[in-house]
Formats: C-alpha cells, sequence, structure tokens
C-alpha cells in the first residue's frame, strides 16, 4: 500500500507491471500466429462446423426491427431494459418465476452480474468468505478479490478421472461459516465441463441451508448443456430451498451476442421488502461503476423474447449450437480411450490430462491453442479441424 506521501510523489510510470490476463493473452498469441492450420480452441466463443462465429439468425432480425423502430437512445437508467430483464425470468427461474422475493437488473455480461453481486455480497458482510471449487473461470478469483472478498478454494475437479470431486466439495462446504459463499456453476462448467447431477444438487443445496451459506449461482451458458430447463435444475432448486441466492445470467453465449456484454443479475432475499432495500444497494453499486448498462444487446434479447415466433426461432438456433457441441464431443471421445470422459461432460469446455509443457508443444508444432490449464472449446474447431486436433493430443497422450 502506497501511504499518501508516497502516493503524491508518484506518477503513472511508477505503477508495477500487471500480469495479463491469461485467457486474453490467448486469443492476442493465437492472432499472431500467421500459420494457415492453427486451430483456436482458447477463448470460450461458439463456432459453427465451418469455424466462424456466426450473428444468429433471430438476433440480425431483431437488430433490423431495432433500427427501423427504435425513436430515441435516451438514458434507460440503472437498471436498463427492465422489460429485457422481465423476459429473462421464465427461461431462467422457471417455477420461480413470479416469485416476488426475486428481482433482477440488466447488468454489462455476466461478468457485471458477478461483481456487482459481489458488491453487494461485500457491503452487507465485508467478512465473508467465498468458496470456489479450483479449477474455475480465471477471472472469478479477481473479481472476487476487486471487492475485498477472501476466497476459500477447494478441489473440485479430478483431472485424472475427468469426474467432479464430490467428497471433497462437500467437506470443503461444510466447513463454511454461516453467512460465507458458495460460488457454483449453474451448468456447463467454466472450465472442466463436469456438471453436478441431479443428485449431487440436491445435496449441495441441503449443506448450503445446513450450514446457512449464501449460494451465488453463475449461469452463463444455459441451453448448451442439456437444454434451457435441464441446465437451469440445480439453479431452481437453490431458489427453492434458500432466503439469500445471487443469479449472475449471460445472454453472450446462447444468444451468440459475446461483444454486446448482455447480462442480468438477480437476487432473492427472504421477502419483497428486503429484496426492495437489497435492489436499492444493487442500483447504487451499478450507478458507481457503469451509471447504466449498454442497450443495444439487450434491446435485439428483448425483441426476440417478446415475440412468439421469434422466441421459437431461437429455440431452433439455440438447439442446433447444442447439438453441434455434443457431436464433436463425441467425436472427440470415439477418438481415443483416455478422451471418452469428454462425451459425458456439458458445455463448451472439457480439460485435457495434460502438463503446461504439453501445451505450449502443441501450439510450437501444431498450432493448437489452448488454456495452459489443458481447457480447450470444444467448438472452437471447425469440423474439419478435428482429426488433427485429436491426433495432436493422441501423440501427447500416448508419447
Ligand atoms: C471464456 O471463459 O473463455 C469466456 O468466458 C470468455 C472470457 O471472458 O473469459
Amino acid at each position: 500500500m502506497l501511504d499518501k506521501t508516497d502516493a503524491k510523489a508518484r506518477g503513472f510510470a511508477d505503477l508495477p507491471p500487471v500480469e495479463p490476463d491469461s485467457l486474453l493473452a490467448l486469443i492476442a498469441l493465437c492472432d499472431a500466429d500467421l500459420r494457415p492450420e492453427k486451430i483456436d480452441v482458447g477463448v470460450g466463443v461458439f463456432r459453427d462446423g465451418t469455424g466462424r462465429t456466426p450473428i444468429l439468425n433471430v438476433i440480425k432480425k431483431a437488430e433490423r426491427q431495432l433500427l427501423e423502430t427504435q425513436t430515441t437512445k435516451s438514458y434507460l437508467g440503472s437498471a436498463g431494459d427492465k422489460r429485457f430483464a422481465e423476459l429473462l425470468r421464465p427461461i431462467l427461474l422457471g417455477e420461480h418465476a413470479y416469485d416476488e422475493r426475486i428481482a433482477g437488473l440488466q447488468t454489462p455480461g455476466g461478468c457485471g452480474a458477478l461483481r456487482l453481486g459481489f458488491e453487494l455480497i461485500a457491503t452487507v458482510n465485508p467478512h465473508a468468505r467465498v468458496f470456489v471449487g479450483g479449477p474455475t473461470w480465471p477471472n472469478h478469483p479477481p473479481i472476487i478479490r476487486s471487492v475485498g472478498l477472501d476466497l476459500v478454494e477447494y478441489p473440485y475437479y479430478d483431472r485424472d478421472l475427468g469426474v467432479v470431486r464430490f467428497d471433497d466439495m462437500i467437506e470443503a462446504l461444510s466447513a463454511a461459516h454461516p453467512g460465507d459463499i458458495a460460488l457454483l456453476h449453474g451448468c456447463c462448467h467454466n472450465p472442466t465441463g463436469a456438471d453436478l447431477n441431479h443428485e449431487q444438487w440436491a445435496k449441495v443445496t441441503r449443506v448450503i441451508v445446513e450450514r446457512g451459506l449464501i449460494p451465488f449461482v453463475d449461469i452463463a451458458y444455459q441451453g448448451f448443456g442439456r437444454g434451457l430447463n435441464d441446465d437451469a435444475h440445480g439453479l431452481r432448486g437453490i431458489l427453492a430451498a434458500c432466503d439469500d441466492v445471487l443469479v449472475a445470467q449471460s445472454c453472450d453465449k446462447n444468444f451468440s451476442v459475446y461483444r454486446d456484454r448482455v447480462g442480468a443479475l438477480f437476487v432473492k432475499t427472504r421477502s419483497p421488502d428486503a429484496t426492495s432495500r437489497a435492489m436499492a444497494h444493487v442500483h447504487q453499486r451499478a450507478r458507481e461503476m457503469w451509471s447504466m448498462p449498454p442497450d443495444h444487446g439487450a434491446a435485439a434479447v428483448h425483441i426476440v423474447l417478446e415475440d412468439n415466433q421469434l422466441r421459437a426461432e431461437w429455440h431452433i438456433e439455440l438447439d442446433a449450437m447444442r447439438t453441434r457441441i455434443n457431436a464433436v464431443r463425441q467425436r472427440i471421445a470415439a477418438a481415443h480411450p483416455r478422451l471418452a470422459y469428454i462425451g459425458g461432460q456439458f458445455g463448451m469446455f472439457s480439460m485435457l490430462p495434460l502438463s503446461k509443457e504439453q501445451v505450449l508443444g502443441l501450439r510450437e508444432n501444431y498450432a493448437i491453442y489452448m488454456a495452459d490449464s489443458g481447457r480447450f472449446n470444444v467448438v472452437g474447431m471447425s469440423d474439419d479441424q478435428v482429426d488433427r486436433f485429436v491426433a495432436g493430443i493422441a501423440e501427447c497422450l500416448d508419447g
């Protein structure tokens, strides 16, 4: 920490270097590689069989409508597009959609929702610790620490077996104190693809209730795993059982509007009054950080969800993305016995049992770009790259 006198004497040139964000650094590295055969399975962006990330037809249609009908770009306020958040409720919350103890607001992507949720936690209880299963999305720890909360990491995943270390998870959560936070991936676990099954969700929920913990469910890939409803199963069980819940939602992936940053935070408390009070704090924090969320992407999603025909077309486009994810998974799983576990996992990511040296070797020798951790994006590669991807991995596994 700088004391006040030091701070005055220093300029920006005195700032210490920053370790670059691993995923953003990987995008830059891959972009700089000019080998035409390169395979980019780094960052989590859906690509179709030809290797493109197309704009969904429904989003194109909604954007056209927006262009023709939008009459003003005047401010919407810190809640952003209120109807957007309402339209998400049945999709995300299911049978809890009409629960008046749950309120939501639009945020800049799921990342904005996470930050805002942790801000609320730090406001109500700065001593709460956040229990996070490792490995997790690399941006979770910095977001948690940025609001001054302590993080307790427990082992979530067995890399060699490709399964959840469920007993370790339960043991860790059972040692948490009342008021501590359990950060949970709603579906399509990032980076492992290893989701909890229904029975495991029920047990985790029981421990959370028994220990008096506050669950924070990060759900950024709804519809990419088993389908919209199944992917929200764990979250809805949590909402049924717990008084205080936070949910960070993202449309960036399931509407393929990544750069438009479309997300929402939902807050449940024990009464509608307490929820209004909590939301007043949430709005205040949002105002301090970004004042109001960007409108365009949420406005397009709003148009799609408001219109029965467009909504039905979105379901078809979402199903097609999920079908491709699962088809590539099965292809990889069938290619090598040590990759069989990938067929039983969900969402865009899985982790390979490779060392960092092997990952770097794949980059060097095969132009295959994945995260240093061995996380790869199942649908980062085009259909005609799958065989070469698997051959490179098999060489590491067998060599
Ligand atoms: C990912 O994990 O690759 C995505 O969620 C992109 C990001 O922001 O890290």
